[in-house]
């Protein structure tokens, strides 16, 4: 049987050598009092061990090939409140280990795990709660010296190693990106059909989770954006309280999580179910810019293509729209579009919404790989200012899909929300 975890965490243990490599799933945080924020465990955790129990850690010694978990133990009386837990013998059996121990049992066992190997991997600075106690552990190998006993004398960060395998997605991950994908897109889908002018915006906001949370994703990837007329202009807008008026736009932003993996769509619509010529001659800019931008992304082709691809048709776009003037090489070269334009063309996604992984090695940017997934998300937003068309003030439409890089090509595999004018008014009016 194809056991994704399992296979990462071998896939580890050999680019490890003879190392040691040890991991620890996210603190829970408290909201206020005994109240927690919903517990999410690690990304690089959940990615080696599908495990989502608070307080694990996870021990991979590359001498033994072994995995060894270290979780909570049973406790009946604690489930009765809490829930179940898995226990070292169920997660063991579950989750494919090598050998799992309860937590109180770390202390003893890690130390002798730990002792005489050469390196020692772990996400350095990632977690300083942790860092402390690893170095507790390295501090009770090292006061076993004088039994033989001899502490790493190297260390690496895990996140360099992890980092690398979380940019090409295996199977399992790429399943559980569609599924995200789809659920995010009924989202989006939901959010047209329901959208009436007089709406709060929080109302659609309620539409959208709504349809994550009955398709079993009980989360949000990211805070949702439902930013109606000039709120679209505000990148990060998370107010999502404001009214809804017939001739705006309204731009959403949204995505589910699940099971750890992001779904990051973008939309944006007339809140009465037709553009205006002027949001329209805007849009069109807009989705072509995307269009351009997707289908830069191919197996061989640099990660900065699509941004170069896109930029060039939002540049010429916002000569033709007369918000600048010039030429496109000029607007880019002076970075005038950055008045309409601020931010990238997207991020790798993945466990994170803003996946790991480094796009760029020794100043060079990286091609694209079979497996790599990246949003393609270009935007306009046009606040009033001397010289800008009054058409055009408080539109903001930004346009976002997820895309994965095939062996030929590009799989848009958030494409089932319509983007083109005429399909999203057909949408909307019903049809
Ligand atoms: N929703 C976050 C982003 O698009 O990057
Ligand atoms: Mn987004
Ligand atoms: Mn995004």
């Amino acid at each position: 049987m194809y056991q994704p975890h399992a296979e990462r965490r071998n896939r580890l243990l050999s680019i490890m050598g003879d190392g040691v490599a040890l991991l620890s799933t996210a603190p829970e945080a408290v909201r206020n009092a005994d109240s927690h924020y919903p517990y999410r465990a690690d990304s690089y955790f959940l990615y080696l061990t599908g495990f989502i129990e608070p307080e694990a850690v996870l021990l991979l010694d590359g001498r033994s090939g072994k995995s060894v978990l270290f979780c909570r133990a049973k406790n009946p009386a604690m489930e009765i409140w809490d829930g179940f837990r898995h226990g070292p013998d169920g997660a063991r059996e579950a989750f494919g280990f090598d050998e799992a121990y309860p937590l109180d049992e770390m202390a003893e066992r890690i130390p002798d795990l730990l002792a005489d190997s050469n390196q020692l991997w772990w996400p350095l600075g990632h977690d300083e709660a942790f860092d402390r106690r690893v170095n507790r552990w390295l501090d009770s190998v090292r006061q076993r010296s004088r039994s033989g006993a001899r502490a790493p004398a190297h260390y690496g960060d895990l996140r360099a190693l992890l980092d690398e395998m979380r940019m090409v997605k295996d199977e399992a991950e790429i399943a559980l990106l569609r599924r995200a994908g789809d659920i995010s897109a009924v989202g989006h889908i939901k959010a047209m059909q329901a959208v009436r002018p007089g709406m709060f915006e929080y109302e659609v906001e309620a539409e959208i989770l709504r349809a994550f949370i009955r398709r079993g994703a009980r989360y949000p990837a990211y805070e949702s954006i439902v930013a109606g007329g000039a709120n679209a202009c505000t990148l990060h807008y998370a107010a999502n309280n404001a009214r809804l008026n017939d001739g705006e736009l309204l731009l959403i932003d949204a995505g589910c999580e699940l099971e750890g993996y992001a779904g990051d769509i973008t939309r944006t619509f007339p809140v009465g179910g037709r553009f205006s010529a002027a949001q329209r001659d805007v849009y069109q800019v807009v989705l072509a810019a995307e269009l351009a931008g997707i289908a830069a992304v191919r197996p061989g082709a640099l990660w900065n293509a699509p941004g170069e691809a896109a930029l060039k048709v939002l540049a010429q776009g916002m000569l033709d729209l007369g918000l600048l003037s010039g030429s496109v090489d000029g607007v880019i070269e002076s970075g005038s579009y950055r008045q309409f334009y601020m931010h990238g063309i997207g991020h790798m996604i993945g466990l994170d919404v803003h996946d790991v992984g480094q796009r760029k090695l020794h100043g060079q940017w990286r091609g694209y790989q079979p497996g790599m997934c990246t949003t393609v998300e270009p935007g306009l937003y046009i606040r009033p200012a001397p010289g800008v068309p009054e058409a055009f003030h408080n539109i903001g439409i930004r346009i976002e899909d997820d895309v994965l890089v095939t062996a030929d090509g590009n799989e848009v595999y958030t494409a089932a929300v319509p983007k083109q004018i005429d399909e999203i008014e057909a949408l909307m009016r019903g049809d």
